[in-house]
């Protein structure tokens, strides 16, 4: 039982990592918690006011105006009588209840304007923490994003940073809790002091007692409960995006199935949260009522207790017994919550850590001549032998050039290299004499047009999706890429055109037309290295030619830019100007791609 007293007190350290990560991640304005911390105070002071003045006003009715009885009626009274004959004030019934009133309002004004002010700390901590963490996980490493899932990222960006804000509105909550507790007692000891000090004694006795228990067991299920959310998470958006696998191969009921399983242990933790919650109020509220009986009765026996004093040591406890049960609801709630920062800090730390710091300066570069790969080594991860070993070879500036092998045999892994979406393990990559380490990362992007195997197009207009990422695009250049990649007509006969929007990743086009529409957007960013993996697979041979003849028109036009397409059609890297071929992650072959074929 102590043992739990002692795990709540060490739950200090808990809250304290929480506002450091806050701290870190710069997510409130300190300015704002201390004013809320001040009208909650306010607010508070004034209830006390509020209620304090009944002691008086009360013990005025009762005495029929005699001062002498009022003044020794409570220590309130005395007190409240000096303070006004201090300022020449005289007593009376309608300056008792106009007092009230004034305070009563004024704590309802304050109040106002403070639960706004929450509102709007607790918003703003949770747009801030989103944004940080989707940031800090998007400039992280390809390595930490590929062991991610939709899930956790969902969780990490949006529903765990909300219950991080919640900790600080618990915070405040707590804080005023804390502060009517006192105030109450503070009225209740004015009034009567040592029934009022048995009472609390008894209380603080059993919230400790049931709240560090239940809370310590709260954890643990809170815990649980992250993990769950983000795994339930991570199998909706699968499966949505995997619906018509689902659909063609009849496992919806083996799906939902497998969603209940999940849905049933989050059902089931929640459920206890609450029970455990639930159990804690019921078990408070009887006993403590029971315990305010007995004691009231037997000081009314045995202590004369006039009507007055019963009238307000019920008010105040009557207030004082849900603020307890507040206190204590607050105290699991806190602990409820906690965990999702812990779930935010560990996901923010490791994205950091695990972000690629841009070492590079240079901002421009005159590509003359090539590409050159240094014995470079990469795995993506430690399991992993041998992705890429000891890789030399060339890619000709001004050329179209391919590369070829079979399925996994690192093809796309060398263009997400040149791209620096990957890091060599060892070895170097230069751009001319300048290692892809020494340019800077924002020059890199424009210098590259990438074209990754599996592209993206988002939920918007097509003009949207072929100008993303470019500066302002005159019609007439989007209108010759699209030429170019044989998709005008297409688009001119869309009641929309441009406008016309591509549904969810594009799923409102072909395959094939999809291909072409994040060609166009490639062409459209006018970079000097154009990289296509597998950029036409999709679209007929016939189509396919045209592509490539275009390719040969935009080198021919613009002699610096280089291409790297990877094709497993022999008709396509037949009519590039060198080849690379790459087996097991080893150069086999690099040159002209006629002797290739021969050989
Ligand atoms: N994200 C990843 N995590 C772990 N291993 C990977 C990952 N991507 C690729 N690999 C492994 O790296 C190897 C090379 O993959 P890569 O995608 O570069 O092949 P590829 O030549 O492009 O193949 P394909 O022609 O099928 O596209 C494969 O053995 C693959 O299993
Ligand atoms: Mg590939």
């Amino acid at each position: 039982m102590f043992e739990n007293i002692i795990k709540l007190f060490k739950l200090k350290n808990y809250v304290e990592g929480h506002i450091k990560f806050l701290i870190k991640l710069k997510a409130f304005n300190k300015a704002k918690i201390y004013l809320a911390f001040l009208l909650g105070t306010l607010t508070l002071v004034f209830e006390g006011l509020g209620v304090s003045i009944l002691v008086p006003l009360l013990s005025f009715i009762q005495v029929e105006g005699d001062i002498e009885k009022f003044k020794k009626s409570s220590l309130l009274c005395l007190y409240l009588y000096n303070s006004l004959d201090f300022l020449n004030i005289k007593l009376s019934t309608i300056l008792l209840s106009s007092m009230a009133i004034l305070f009563i309002v004024l704590r309802q004004i304050l109040n106002y304007f403070n639960l706004i002010l929450i509102q709007k700390i607790t918003a703003e901590i949770h747009k801030k923490i989103n944004l940080e963490m989707f940031s800090c996980l998007m400039k992280s490493s390809y390595r930490f994003m590929n062991a991610f899932n939709t899930g956790k990222f969902i969780n990490a960006t949006d529903i765990e940073p909300q219950m991080v804000a919640m900790t600080v509105k618990s915070y405040l909550t707590f804080y005023t809790n804390i502060l009517t507790m006192l105030i109450y007692m503070t009225v209740l000891l004015l009034t009567s002091f040592i029934p009022t000090l048995l009472g609390v004694i008894f209380l603080s006795f059993i919230v400790f007692i049931t709240g560090s228990t239940f809370a310590i067991r709260t954890k643990r299920i809170s815990e649980n409960l992250v993990g769950l959310r983000s795994e339930y998470r991570d199998l909706i958006t699968e499966r949505f995006l995997g619906w018509k696998t689902i659909k063609t191969f009849d496992t919806v009921n083996k799906e939902t199935l497998r969603l209940l399983t999940v849905q049933q242990k989050i059902y089931e933790n929640s459920v206890s949260i609450t029970r455990i919650s639930a159990t804690a109020q019921l078990l408070f509220i009887s006993i403590s009522t029971i315990i305010i009986l007995v004691v009231l009765n037997s000081l009314i026996a045995n202590f004369s207790f006039d009507a007055t004093k019963i009238v307000i040591f019920s008010v105040a406890f009557m207030r004082l017994t849900p603020t307890f049960k507040v206190f204590q609801y607050n105290i699991t709630r806190l602990v409820e919550l906690l965990p999702s920062y812990k779930f935010c800090e560990k996901i923010y730390e490791n994205a950091e850590k695990l972000s690629n710091t841009d070492k590079g300066n240079i901002s421009k570069l005159e590509l003359n001549k090539e590409i050159e790969f240094k014995n470079v080594y990469f795995n993506y991860n430690e399991a992993q032998k041998n992705i890429l070993v000891n890789l030399c070879f060339k890619v000709k500036v001004g050329k179209i050039n391919a590369i070829v092998g079979p399925s996994g045999s690192g093809k796309s892994t060398i263009v997400s290299l040149i791209s620096k979406i990957l890091i060599a393990d060892r070895g170097e990559i230069f751009f001319d004499n300048s290692e892809i380490n020494q340019i800077g990362e924002k020059y890199l992007r424009k210098l590259i047009a990438y074209i990754p195997q599996d592209p993206f197009l988002f939920n918007d207009s097509i003009l949207n999706n072929i100008t993303y990422g470019s500066k302002k695009v005159s019609q007439k250049k989007i209108w010759d890429a699209l030429t170019l990649v044989k998709m005008n007509k297409f688009i001119k006969s869309l009641p929309k055109k441009l406008d016309t929007n591509v549904g969810l990743l594009g799923q409102s086009l072909s395959g094939g037309q999809r291909q072409r529409l994040i060609l166009a957007r490639a062409l459209l960013k006018n970079s000097e290295i154009l990289i296509l993996d597998e950029a036409t697979s999709a679209v007929d041979t016939k189509t396919e030619d045209i592509i490539h003849k275009s390719l040969h028109t935009i080198i021919k036009k613009r002699k610096k830019i280089t291409i790297i397409l990877i094709s497993h059609r022999v008709s396509s890297f037949m009519k590039t100007d060198y080849v690379i071929a790459i087996k097991n992650g080893k150069v086999q072959y690099e040159g002209n791609p006629k002797n290739y074929h021969r050989g």
